[in-house]
């Protein structure tokens, strides 16, 4: 889903005030019957678009599809510029990290230096950029030797 474009922000505090309401108001919609753990992502790309997406699971279960996921194939799918941030949120007192999948889709869309922050309904906030969460991707396309 798309939210519009707004101007743009960057201060972590400043980005986590724009995009939670957003990734807090998907996350109302998750389909999440047999985990109960809904998830909301929003991402923000270079020109202040925001794409937003749930958590939606499946009666066989290697069908779900994770939030963060789904909101940056919402931002592929509108032909959003370079995504800058990627927010994820969670209800509860625990700020929770991004699943291994989920890292290596973000690894492919996002520089290594693009921000990832998750939030919560406490004030536990926790931030990594794309190196961090996955310092060694896979990758098809062969890069210079380290
Ligand atoms: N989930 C996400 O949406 N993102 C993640 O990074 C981790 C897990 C979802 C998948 C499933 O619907 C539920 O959380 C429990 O694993």
């Amino acid at each position: 889903m798309y939210y519009g474009r707004s101007n743009k922000v960057n201060s972590v505090e400043q980005t986590i005030a724009q995009l939670k309401p957003l990734a807090k108001e998907v996350c109302s919609r998750a389909h999440a019957p047999y985990s109960q753990f809904p998830v909301g992502a929003a991402v923000l790309d270079e020109a202040g678009g925001v794409f937003v997406g749930c958590n939606v699971e499946n009666a066989s279960f290697g069908l779900t599809l994770c939030a963060e996921r789904n909101a940056l194939a919402a931002a592929v799918a509108a032909g959003a510029s370079r995504v800058e941030t990627v927010l994820i949120y969670t209800p509860g007192e625990q700020a929770h990290p991004p699943c291994g999948a989920c890292r290596q889709v973000i690894e492919e869309l996002m520089e290594p230096d693009a921000r990832i922050i998750s939030c919560c309904d406490s004030k536990h906030v926790r931030s990594w950029t794309v190196a961090e969460v996955l310092p060694d991707p896979f990758c098809l396309i062969s890069k210079p030797a380290v």
